[in-house]
């Protein structure tokens, strides 16, 4: 058996949608309860739905073989395991945003609110600015509104948030999307049975991009 760890959620609906495309089906995963285990013997997949966050973290320490997740997580918590493709889905951008009258005092670090804490200290390190990492959890938008930050870091995907809580972006600085990843072991003594689903996968999304860039 195959063990994928499946983002809970919409991004993990999507490509449990291409999965089963492809022909890693497992019509159980439809019903509705609070299993979290779903496997279909025939074609050798089984399927444990997590956490988002948590996908690299049971694909790193070989609870799961392959997983999904966010470009966003890898690049924050930087796990052990093999990138292998863009699933092209669950696109968003990585930016900074702050109220519709910020303005920058450079005479001073910038308090900046995030989840993101690695990759904002990336993106300053890399523009060569003081900062003051405030971690937040959630509901990030609030932090400037309520002058605990200067600055967010966040996601931004439809721009709703931002625009509904009167910020604007700054700067977008890196897309995000999902990506399928492997346990490094795995992936020596899978080599087989992921190679074959990663090459599905990539025929799956390369002939999505074209209908989508055929359909503008
Ligand atoms: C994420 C992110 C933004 C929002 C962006 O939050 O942190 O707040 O989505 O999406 P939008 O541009 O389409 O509005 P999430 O829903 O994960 O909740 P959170 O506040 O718990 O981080």
């Amino acid at each position: 058996m195959l063990n994928i760890a499946l983002p809970k959620g919409r991004l993990g609906d999507q490509v449990y949608e291409l999965l089963a495309s492809i022909g890693y089906d497992c019509k159980s995963i439809y019903e509705e309860n609070r299993k979290l285990v779903f496997e279909n013997q025939e074609n050798g997949v089984r399927y444990l739905l997590v956490k988002p966050s948590d996908v690299a973290i049971y694909v790193e320490h070989h609870a799961a073989d392959v997983g999904i997740v966010g470009k966003d997580i890898l690049l924050e918590s930087r796990p052990d395991v093999y990138e292998l493709l863009d699933l092209k889905l669950g696109k968003c951008r990585m930016a900074v945003a702050a109220c519709e009258d910020f303005a920058e005092d450079t005479d001073r670090p910038l308090r900046v609110a995030t989840k993101f804490v690695n990759i904002a200290k990336d993106y300053y390190t890399g523009l060569n600015r003081e900062i003051e990492i405030i971690k937040l959890n959630g509901s990030i938008e609030l932090a400037p509104i309520l002058g605990l930050s200067d600055v967010i870091v966040d996601i931004v995907e439809s721009g709703n948030t931002i625009r509904e809580n009167h910020l604007r972006v700054v700067e977008e600085f890196r897309q995000i999307s999902a990506r399928f990843i492997a346990n490094k072991s795995s992936f020596e003594f899978k080599n087989d049975v992921i190679g074959e689903m990663v090459r599905k996968l990539s025929a799956a999304v390369a002939q999505k991009e074209l209908a989508v860039s055929g359909g503008k």
